[in-house]
Order: structure tokens, then sequence, then C-alpha cells
């Protein structure tokens, strides 16, 4: 057993699991998403003491392994370890259950996106912070998908879903799956969730279905009538037109609050689209609001790591930048 003091909060563990499952065993709630070494929302900063690669750090860029930073969901304490974090949560996340689902629904919504609607016998509820994920388990194999709804009265999960060339579970969503067909999910994981910070200035990044934990996010906050909207910006890129989808409410733009800019990134402007990439549109028009943001980015990583490069570049606090990058399920095997 090894102590572990991150920020000055301490714990033990030990050499067999990872500074991340030993905080989440002790309720220290280090910022997570993936858990294999892929997104950099766990990252940390060593202080000083030893620790063990268990799988490759795959998140981390050259610049960020000489400062220092390694991966806490893929490394063990070898010694006692001081830490440092920009993103440890100030409250316990809901507990992960397995539980099986059925197909209730399957709607295209673009040639290569799907919405699944999952419900779970009437016994089963899964509690969950809007934005946070799921495990779905099949055929031997796991994937993630974030839940695109607030929680319903009739506990169903909703799913959006890539199309991924030749990938396994896409095959089955895509070319197989039928409503009724049997499932297993487990979750919630992740800390991509709305947090208490100090400013009601809100900006969502989002590419592809990455707008899926965003559409969660929001749906949910403008069905709590005690959390005022703020002052609220999406903007959410695509490479076409053709591969934005209806987000479900009536007109997003409409909602009091909710400015949504779609962005194409391989089509000309238009009145109602802008072209380039996000970040840079965002940056583009509003630079001057940028120290008292809270930024929340979900998508592909190269989209995440080239906004959080520009944001901090600009004096965006690392401690208001949160994200939730949709990297290839790890492994992917069935846990
Ligand atoms: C926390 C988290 C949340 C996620 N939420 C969603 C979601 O809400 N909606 C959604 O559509 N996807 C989401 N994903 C991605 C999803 O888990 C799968 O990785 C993806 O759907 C591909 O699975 P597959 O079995 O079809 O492809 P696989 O058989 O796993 O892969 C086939 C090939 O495609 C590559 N590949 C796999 N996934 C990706 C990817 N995401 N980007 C680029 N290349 C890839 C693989 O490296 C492989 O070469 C999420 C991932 C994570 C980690
Ligand atoms: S890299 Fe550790 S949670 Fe993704």
């Amino acid at each position: 057993m090894h102590e572990i003091a991150i920020n000055n909060i301490k714990y033990e563990g030990l050499e067999t699991e990872t500074i991340l499952e030993a905080g989440l065993s002790n309720d220290v709630y280090i910022a997570h998403s993936c858990k294999s070494g892929r997104c950099n929302s766990c990252r940390c900063k060593v202080l000083s003491g030893e620790t063990k690669l268990i799988s490759p750090e795959l998140g981390l860029n050259d610049e960020e392994r000489e400062e220092g930073w390694i991966l806490s969901c893929v490394r063990s304490p070898l010694s006692s370890l001081k830490i440092s974090c920009d993103d440890v949560l100030d409250r316990a996340v809901p507990e992960v259950k397995l539980c099986p689902a059925r197909i209730d629904s399957l709607q295209l919504l673009t040639k290569d996106v799907l919405q699944v609607t999952l419900r779970l016998p009437p016994s089963s509820k899964l509690d969950f912070y809007p934005g946070q994920y799921i495990d779905v388990l099949a055929f031997g194999l796991s994937r993630s998908y974030s839940i695109a709804n607030a929680p319903r009265v009739d506990s169903k999960i909703t799913l959006i879903i890539k199309r991924v060339p030749d990938g396994r579970f896409s095959e089955y969503w895509f070319d197989q799956a039928k409503e009724n067909d049997l499932l297993r999910i487990k979750g919630p994981y992740g800390t991509f969730f709305l947090r208490e910070t100090q400013t009601n200035k809100l900006v969502f990044f989002a590419t592809g279905t990455g707008i899926a934990p965003i559409k969660a996010m929001l749906e949910a906050r403008l069905l709590d009538n005690d959390s005022p909207m703020g002052d609220v910006k999406v903007l959410w890129g695509n490479r076409y037109r053709d591969d934005f989808f209806e987000l479900g409410f009536s007109d997003m733009s409409d909602m009091s609050g909710i400015n949504l800019i779609k962005c194409v990134s391989r089509e000309d402007a238009d009145p109602a689209f802008k072209s380039g990439y996000i970040q840079d549109v965002f940056l583009a028009d509003d630079k001057q609001m940028l120290s008292d943001t809270a930024l929340y980015a979900c998508g592909s990583s190269e989209m995440i790591a080239a906004s959080e490069q520009k944001m901090r570049a600009m004096g965006h606090p690392a401690k208001q930048f949160f994200k939730d990058a949709f990297v290839a399920s790890g492994g992917g095997e069935e846990l």
C-alpha cells in the first residue's frame, strides 16, 4: 500500500491498481472518461514519487510527457506519491450497475447516424448525471456510448451512434439490430457532466455524435426550473451540412439562452452554417468572454486537443475546460 496525495487529498493505493481506481474506491473522483489511456481526461502531474505504467499512455503528447504528466487510469503507485490534477470532483458519481436492456426503437438520423433507444426492465433503474456514458456489452465485446437524454420517468436511454467503417458494433447497429434485441449495459461512467463553477457562461464544443452528452446536459437544464439556463453557446461541427440531424428539441436556438451555431469544415458558409473548425469560429467571435467561461468539449480527440491548446493560449483557465473524447473503445473486450 502506498500513500497518494493528490491536490493535498490523501488516500492509499496498491501497486496492482491504478491511481484512478484507487481514488474511486476511496471516494476521490479524479476526472476521467475512457479508462484506457487514450482520452487524456485523467491527466495528473507527478510532483514526487515513482509510478508504474500498466498500458500505453496514448493520450499524452511528447510535451506533456516531458513536463511530468501521467494518465492516472494506466499508472499505479510504486512509492508514496504527490500528484496534482486540474480536475478532482467535489461530489460522488452515481453507482455503476450492470443491467439487461432491450432495443425499444431504432431511428436513422442521417445516412450514418443511428438513434437507438433502450428500455430497462421495470425493476431496473440506472441513475446517471446527464453527460455520462454507458458501456454496451454484446458478442463478448463492449463499446462506450454517451447517454443522449436527461433522466426520464420511464428510465429509457437514448444513444446516438455514428457508423465507423468496418466497426464490429457498427455492423451490428446498422445492419442487424432490431427492436426487442436483448443487450446488457453497464454504467454510468465518466465525469463529463455540468460542474459547479463560478460562471453561468457555458460554451459547448461538439463534433459529430459528440453532441449526444451535450444534448443530455441541455435537456436536463431546460427541464430544471431551479437552474437558470444562463448564457449558453453550442458550437456543433460536422464536415458537411447533410451530417447534421435534429436534436429533438423543437428548435434549440429558440430556447431561452441557447445559441446554437452549426459549423461545416468542408463546405462554404451560408446563412444557416458557418464554415471552419468550431474552435476557430468561436475564437473569431468571442475572445473577450474566455476567462469567465466554462467550456465543455466532446467528440473527436483531434478537435479536443486543438481546442484545449488554443483556449489555453488565449488565457482560458484549465480548470474550466471539461472534455470527453470519443476514442476507440480500448481493446473493447467485455468486462
Ligand atoms: C467515453 C466514450 C463515449 C463514446 N460515446 C459515443 C457516442 O455517444 N456515439 C458514438 O457514435 N460513439 C461513441 N464512442 C465511440 C464508440 O465507443 C466506438 O468506439 C465506436 O462506435 C466504434 O465502435 P465499432 O465497434 O463500430 O468499431 P471498432 O470495431 O471498435 O473499430 C473499427 C475501426 O475503427 C477505428 N475506430 C473505432 N472507434 C473510432 C472512433 N471513435 N474514431 C475513430 N476511429 C475509430 C478502430 O481503431 C478500428 O480501426 C464513445 C467512446 C468513448 C470512449
Ligand atoms: S486517458 Fe485516462 S480516462 Fe481516458
